[in-house]
């Protein structure tokens, strides 16, 4: 089960000292439910593998709840963002903009003001065309844009295509080819100042090979660069560690840092990391109640109260996730396919889970940490779930409920003919 989610002698799941049923009874279901000790035990890991070599940006999209990023800026993280909205979270959980990376590839005009205004650390072009808009925008203020190119290294993540980024063919990124002659446009710019390589090239990894080799890739470049007299302060090799959804053996935190420091050692410069899933994932959970036990055919379904617009990963990229009983029955357990309310057949948090269950039993979704309330929607006009963070024997609300009042929030009817 979850770090910080485990059960104990009476069958029942706890989430620290806190059963997950009490929480349900408070807060009512489905609801995020996140422990304080796994997220701070997975950021200390980080931080101490990494020590004084560089800085952890911690990947806002994963999970950017304010008490969350509250917390993690209190340990003193650096952030990853990727919009301005993001921005504004970090800065309203007490985020130090000194510590803030820009990272996408489609970064708005307001938004590049925004983050010059607050005085982040660095902005990541990923094009040409986006270089030249920080520049234009940075000589308005006559302030010099602090900068990095993110590098498309061109390597395989072996990971689910829509979370693979260091493709030669996707999106992200300026092909290394191109990367000497733009660093070199940059650097005479008056309105910049190149700062660093960033690169990312994908997402729940499970294997720190590729990382290596794109750190390498990175540390070829960097070299050529200080050879043309181009200083660098960092280089940030992103994020993309993969957790344990099921039974899946990523590798540790550690294998991570040192697998990308170790082509990077002995440029002298500061190295970054974006961890964001391995920081949050295992550290929460979804909890849901049972609806309804149904069958069709052979099929067996347990229809439960969140669905994909709560929790997206399964119908998105057809992931798996594991899902566990609150309270464990002694009762024959048998294979189950876990779905939600929503009106899509991908509405399915679970194809074939071995479960015993009846309507009213309590599940918890396992891994729902990060990329769960972060990427949830209101479709089919159900409002989002609240957000709990248990902190030993204590629980704290940390984003309630929605309500009806915040679905139609901004809308407006026409005016009579
Ligand atoms: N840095 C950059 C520039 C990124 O684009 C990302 C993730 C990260 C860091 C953090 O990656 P992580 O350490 O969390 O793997 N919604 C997908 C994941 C999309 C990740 C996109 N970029 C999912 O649920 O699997």
């Amino acid at each position: 089960m979850s770090a910080g989610f485990r059960y104990r002698e009476d069958g029942r799941l706890w989430a620290e000292d806190v059963p997950l049923e009490t929480l349900a009874q408070r807060f009512g279901t489905p609801c995020y439910v996140y422990a304080r000790s796994a997220i701070e035990d997975r950021w200390h890991r980080y931080q101490q593998a990494l020590g004084s070599r560089g800085r952890i940006c911690y990947a806002v999209k994963a999970n950017g709840n304010l008490a969350l990023l509250g917390l993690l800026a209190r340990q003193g993280a650096g952030f990853d963002i990727v919009s301005g909205g993001e921005l504004a979270r970090v800065l309203r959980a007490g985020g130090d903009p000194a510590s803030v990376i820009f990272s996408g590839v489609g970064k708005g005009t307001e938004e590049i003001r925004q983050a010059l205004a607050a005085g982040i650390r660095c902005l990541n072009a990923e094009s040409a065309a986006e270089l030249e808009r920080i520049s234009a925008i940075a000589a308005e203020s006559g302030q010099p844009a602090p900068v990095a190119l993110r590098i498309n290294p061109d390597v395989n993540p072996e990971t689910h295509p829509y979370i693979a980024t260091g493709l030669a063919e996707s999106k992200f990124g300026i092909p290394l080819e191109e990367a000497e002659a733009l660093y070199q446009q940059a650097h005479r710019d008056p309105n910049l100042a190149v700062r660093g390589i960033a690169c990312h090239i994908g997402s729940q990894l499970m294997s720190v090979a590729p990382l290596a080799e794109a750190a390498e890739r990175l540390a070829d470049l960097a070299r050529r660069l200080q050879e043309q007299g181009i200083a660098l302060e960092h280089i940030d090799v992103g994020g993309g560690l993969g957790v344990r959804y099921v039974d899946e053996q990523p590798p540790e935190p550690d294998e991570h840092v040192a697998a990308v420091t170790a082509p990077l050692a002995d440029l002298g410069v500061e190295i970054l990391l974006e961890p964001g899933r391995a920081i949050v994932a295992e550290a929460g959970i979804l909890l849901t109640r049972v609806e309804y036990c149904k069958r069709n055919g052979s099929k067996a379904f347990a229809v439960v109260d969140a669905g994909m617009n709560d929790y997206l990963r399964p119908a998105l990229y057809g992931a798996a996730h594991a899902i566990d009983p609150v309270i464990r029955s002694d009762g024959p357990s048998r294979t189950t396919a876990v779905v939600g309310p929503v009106c899509e057949s991908a509405d399915t948090l679970a194809e074939a889970c071995p479960l015993a269950v009846a309507p009213g039993a309590l599940l918890a979704v396992r891994g729902a940490g990060a990329y769960g309330a972060s990427m949830a929607s209101q479709y089919n006009a159900r409002p989002r779930p609240p957000e709990v963070i248990v902190d030993g024997d204590r629980a704290h609300l940390v984003r309630r409920r929605e309500t009806i009042d915040d679905l139609v929030r901004g809308e407006a009817l026409l005016p009579e003919d």
